[in-house]
C-alpha cells in the first residue's frame, strides 16, 4: 500500500508556513502506524514553485524550502528502520524554465541544448504552429521573441516540454533516477507518463464534441497527438531497462486513460513497463453499487488477461477529497472498498482521519490551474491541499512556530486531527488501522483472487477474496452505496470481522444504510 505525501501540507519544521523534509521525517512513525508499506513524495527538487515543485529547476538536489541532501538522507534511513519504502515523483515530460538545460536551449538556434526542448517555427500567418492546448487553458505554445520560435509546454509556460525523441535527453533523464536509486529510492511515480511524445508531424487535435461551456479549455480537444503516442510506449520501456539494473525498485505511473488503453503500460512479461498503471477509474466514473461493481469486474478480468497487477486510487493532490465528493455517508464505505480489492492501493495523506475539501477564499488561491481559469471552478487543486490535522493546537500542529500556513486549514481541524482520534476506538483514523490490520491478517485480502456475488438489492455491492494457492481463510466484503437497510441473509459469509458502524452485527443481520461489513468467508 502506498500512502501519499504532500511534502509542502505534512508538517512544516522550520516555521515558515510550508511543510518540509525534517517534518515529514518526525512523522513517520505515524505513517508506519497506519500499516501502509511505501511513502511517495510529492516533489521536493529545486523549483521555481509556480506549479509546487512540478517544475523542476535541478533533479539532484532539493530546494531548500524542503532541506537538504542530508535531510532527504535522514528521511531514507528513518523511513527503512521503520519498514517503510520511500518513492520519489519523477517529472520527464517537462523541466521549469529555470532549468540550465531551458535557459542554454533559450540561448537561440544553434544551442547544443535546443533540441533538447520542442522548437517550431510560427504557422504560416504568423501564429502559434498548431491548436495543441495547454492542461492549464491557454495554447501550448509560447513564442521566444529572440529566435522567432515557439516552444511547447503541455502546463504553464514556464513548464517547457522536454524533447523526449532526442536520445541525449533520454539518457541524462535516466541519469536521475541512478543518481536517486543510489541513494536508495526504492521507487517512482512518474509524473504525466502517457504524455512523453507529441505527434512528429505536429498536426492539429480534433474538436472535441462533448466539450460544454464551463468545462476547462483543455477538454475542447480530442488529445489524439498530444498523448499516448506509441514512442511513449518505447520510452517507458527503456525507462525500466534502467529501474531493472537495480534490486528491488518500482513504478507507479500517472495515466489517466480508459482501461484498454490504460493496461498496456504495464508491458508484458518480456518487455515490462511501469508496475502499476496508475488506475484513477474509481475517482472519474459514477458512484452506485452497479456502476463500480461493473468497473471492477471487468478491470479486475482485464488484469487477469494480461497478467497485470491492479491498484485503486481515490484521491491525489489534482482530486478533491473523496469524503467531499462522495459525501460524508460514504466514506467509511469508499475507505473499505479502497483497502479490500485485490490490488495496491494508493492512500492521500489525511484520507484516513477523513480530512474534506477546504473552501479556500479567492484572495489565497494559489494553485495555477485555478488562477488560469477562473471560469472553471473546479480546475482548483487548493482545496485538496490544505496542512495535515495533527491536533487541536494552534495551526492544527503544523506549524507549530506560528508562521501563516501557505494554504489555510480546515475549519473543523479542532475536531478532526490525529490527537483526538488516536485514541479513540470509534475514530476514522482507528477504522483505517483495523482495515489495514485486517490486510495483515488475512492474506486472501491483499494477493487473494476477487469474485463479485449477486445481491438482492441493487444498493449492494458484495464481493469475495479468496486464498488462490490454498490455505489462508476466505474473506466476504459488503457495502451498502444507499441509505436503506439490505437484507443480506442469503450471502455467503460467516462471523463478522468488521463493520464500519463500530459493532460486531450477527451473522445474517441486515447491512444498515451505508454501512461496510467484512465477514469471515
Ligand atoms: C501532474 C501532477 C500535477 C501537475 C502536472 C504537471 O498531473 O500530478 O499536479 O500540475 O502533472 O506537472
Amino acid at each position: 500500500m502506498i500512502y501519499q505525501i504532500y511534502p509542502r501540507s505534512f508538517q512544516d519544521s522550520g516555521d515558515d508556513g510550508v511543510g518540509d523534509l525534517r517534518g515529514i521525517t518526525a512523522r513517520l512513525p505515524y505513517v508506519a502506524s497506519l500499516g501502509v508499506g511505501a511513502v511517495w513524495l510529492s516533489p521536493i527538487f529545486t523549483s521555481p514553485m509556480r506549479d509546487f515543485g512540478y517544475d523542476v529547476a535541478d533533479y539532484c538536489d532539493i530546494d531548500p524550502l524542503f532541506g537538504t541532501l542530508d535531510d532527504f538522507d535522514a528521511l531514507v534511513a528513518e523511513a527503512h528502520r521503520l519498514g517503510l519504502k520511500v518513492m520519489l515523483d519523477y517529472v520527464p515530460n517537462h523541466t521549469s524554465s529555470d532549468h540550465a538545460w531551458f535557459r542554454e536551449s533559450l540561448t537561440g538556434k544553434e544551442s547544443g541544448k535546443r533540441d533538447w526542448y520542442v522548437w517550431r517555427d510560427p504557422a504560416q500567418d504568423g501564429g502559434v504552429p498548431n491548436n495543441w492546448k495547454s492542461f492549464f487553458g491557454g495554447p501550448a505554445w509560447t513564442l521566444d521573441e529572440a529566435s522567432g520560435q515557439y516552444y511547447l509546454h503541455q502546463f504553464l509556460p514556464s513548464q517547457p516540454d522536454l524533447n523526449w525523441r532526442n536520445p541525449a535527453v533520454r539518457a541524462a533523464m535516466f541519469d536521475v533516477l541512478r543518481f536517486w536509486m543510489r541513494r536508495g529510492v526504492d521507487g517512482f511515480r512518474v509524473d504525466v507518463i502517457w504524455l512523453l511524445a507529441e505527434d512528429e508531424d505536429f498536426r492539429d487535435e480534433p474538436v472535441n464534441p462533448d466539450w460544454k461551456p464551463g468545462d476547462v479549455e483543455h477538454a475542447s480537444l480530442d488529445h489524439i497527438h498530444t498523448q499516448d503516442q506509441p514512442e511513449t510506449h518505447e520510452y517507458i520501456r527503456e525507462m525500466r531497462r534502467v529501474l531493472d539494473e537495480f534490486d528491488d525498485r518500482m513504478m507507479v505511473g500517472e495515466i489517466y486513460l480508459p482501461v484498454v488503453k490504460l493496461l498496456p503500460y504495464a508491458g508484458t512479461a518480456e518487455e515490462p513497463m511501469v508496475h502499476l498503471p496508475f488506475n484513477f477509474h474509481l475517482i472519474l466514473q459514477g458512484w452506485t453499487a452497479e456502476l463500480v461493481r461493473g468497473f471492477a469486474d471487468s478491470y479486475d478480468a482485464e488484469c487477469r488477461l494480461r497478467h497485470s497487477w491492479p491498484n485503486w486510487v481515490l484521491g491525489n493532490h489534482d482530486q478533491h477529497r473523496f469524503k467531499s465528493r462522495l459525501g460524508a455517508d460514504q466514506y467509511r464505505v469508499a475507505q473499505t472498498l479502497l483497502l479490500t480489492l485485490r490490488g495496491t492501493p494508493t492512500v492521500y495523506y489525511g484520507d484516513e482521519i477523513g480530512m474534506t475539501d477546504v473552501d479556500v477564499p479567492a484572495d489565497r488561491l494559489v494553485d495555477p490551474a485555478a488562477l488560469q481559469q477562473p471560469d472553471s471552478p473546479e480546475a482548483g487543486r487548493d482545496p485538496e491541499r490544505t496542512p495535515m490535522q495533527w491536533d487541536a493546537t494552534a495551526n492544527a500542529g503544523f506549524a507549530p512556530g506560528g508562521a501563516t500556513p501557505w494554504l489555510p486549514l480546515a475549519d473543523d481541524y479542532p475536531a478532526v486531527n490525529v490527537a483526538a482520534q488516536d485514541g479513540d476506538p470509534a475514530s476514522d483514523l482507528n477504522y483505517f488501522r483495523a482495515l489495514t490490520r485486517l490486510r495483515a491478517e488475512y492474506p486472501a485480502l491483499v494477493g487473494g483472487a476477487y469474485r463479485s456475488l449477486e445481491t438482492p438489492g441493487a444498493d449492494v455491492f458484495a464481493y469475495e477474496r479468496m486464498p488462490e494457492h490454498g490455505g489462508g481463510e476466505r474473506v466476504v466484503v459488503l457495502l451498502n452505496f444507499g441509505g436503506e437497510a439490505a437484507d443480506v441473509a442469503g450471502l455467503a459469509g460467516g462471523d463478522t470481522l468488521l463493520s464500519s458502524l463500530g459493532d460486531r452485527p450477527e451473522r445474517g443481520a441486515a447491512l444498515r444504510p451505508h454501512e461496510a461489513r467484512i465477514l469471515r468467508g
